[in-house]
């Protein structure tokens, strides 16, 4: 047992992370704090918190948020780290999902995959025996709404009963894991887009769901100006996602009117926050003078990618102690 500063925790043990809807309101907060206090702690008993650990990243998309925050998430917390990108070790194309997930159980301590679809990510992480963390499928992308709510908590000192208004691709990966952590959180979730790119009925019942025991709600709005009234956080992400480079002239002709530009913060609240997950297109979804400017929180989104994944790399592989499993 390696003796750390750290109050007992939460733990995850034997649990996956794809999908924030797996985890109860009380497991998030939780796992919140021990993001904070990670940030805080450099003794050396925290650094050696994963000694001989070893973390996968297996990457079919691009990367440099995730894969460099991963990497000296888990360097820093003694263990260490192995990339591989492209369709060699992947789900799917050499061999199955299955049987690429049980090999990689008997060498690693976790893996961390970015994929396209996510079906074959769930079957990855069904066969593997050790945690598999989603870095980014086409539904989901837990890792970054939890390093933005963790952005959000340090900026309002709480995401119960804020208002945060996504604008553009409102059925993406970051929108959708976005709008999970708000509404688990007990915040208001508003989506601004066209009709074509509204979360679906099925999303919105799923979040209704999730936020019926915390207060948290999500609705769609076709009118930007209707949906950013009295906003605390402004969130936007690219017009067209890693993939879907075939549909970018439609979308940016359909995104248009869902800009955020500094016009668009006469409606919000007078504090409000500027968030994008990055990588960002100035001048399409966000105007250089919003990004670039004092309300913009990008660049703490960015580092809080590190604290989060610290913390839960943590709680996946320590029991609630800080004890290696
Ligand atoms: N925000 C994010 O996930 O960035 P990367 O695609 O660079 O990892
Ligand atoms: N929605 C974007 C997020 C990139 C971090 C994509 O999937 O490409």
């Amino acid at each position: 047992m390696i003796a750390t500063r750290l109050a007992p925790h939460v733990n995850l043990q034997g649990r996956n992370f794809l999908d924030l809807a797996e985890l109860d309101p009380t497991e998030f907060h939780a796992l919140l704090r021990l993001a904070r206090e990670l940030k805080g702690d450099a003794s050396v008993a925290t650094r050696s918190l994963l000694r001989g650990r070893t973390l996968a990243m297996l990457f079919e998309k691009p990367s440099l948020r995730t894969r460099v925050s991963f990497e000296v998430a888990v360097t820093s917390l003694g263990g260490q780290a192995l990339f591989a990108s492209g369709s060699e070790m992947l789900v799917g194309t050499r061999e199955s999902p299955e049987d690429a997930a049980r090999v990689l159980s008997r060498y690693v301590d976790a893996v961390v995959v970015r994929t396209h679809e996510h079906e074959p990510l769930e079957r990855f992480a069904a066969a593997a025996s050790v945690p598999v963390i989603n870095g980014l499928s086409a539904l989901y992308h837990p890792c970054q709404a939890f390093a933005d709510v963790l952005t959000m908590e340090e900026r309002f000192g709480s995401v119960e009963g804020l208002r945060v208004v996504y604008l553009g691709d409102a059925r993406n990966n970051v929108a959708t894991s976005l709008a999970q952590a708000v509404v688990l959180l007990g915040g208001s979730m508003r989506f601004a887009a066209p009709l074509s790119h509204r979360p679906s009925e099925a999303t919105l019942e799923r979040l209704a769901e999730l936020g019926a025991s915390t207060g948290g709600r999500a609705r769609a709005f076709t009118d930007p100006v209707r949906a950013l009234r009295g906003a605390d956080v402004v969130y936007t992400d690219v017009w067209t996602s890693m993939g879907e480079e075939h549909l970018h002239e439609r979308n940016a002709a359909m995104l248009l009117p869902y800009a955020v530009t500094e016009r668009s913060f006469a409606y919000t609240a007078p504090h409000a926050v500027f968030m994008h997950c990055l990588p960002a297109h100035r001048g399409q979804e966000v105007a250089p003078a919003v990004i670039d400017g004092a309300r913009s929180l990008v660049f703490d989104q960015a580092e809080n990618r590190l604290h989060a994944q610290r913390a839960l790399l943590v709680a996946l592989i320590t029991d609630g102690k800080g004890t290696l499993l």
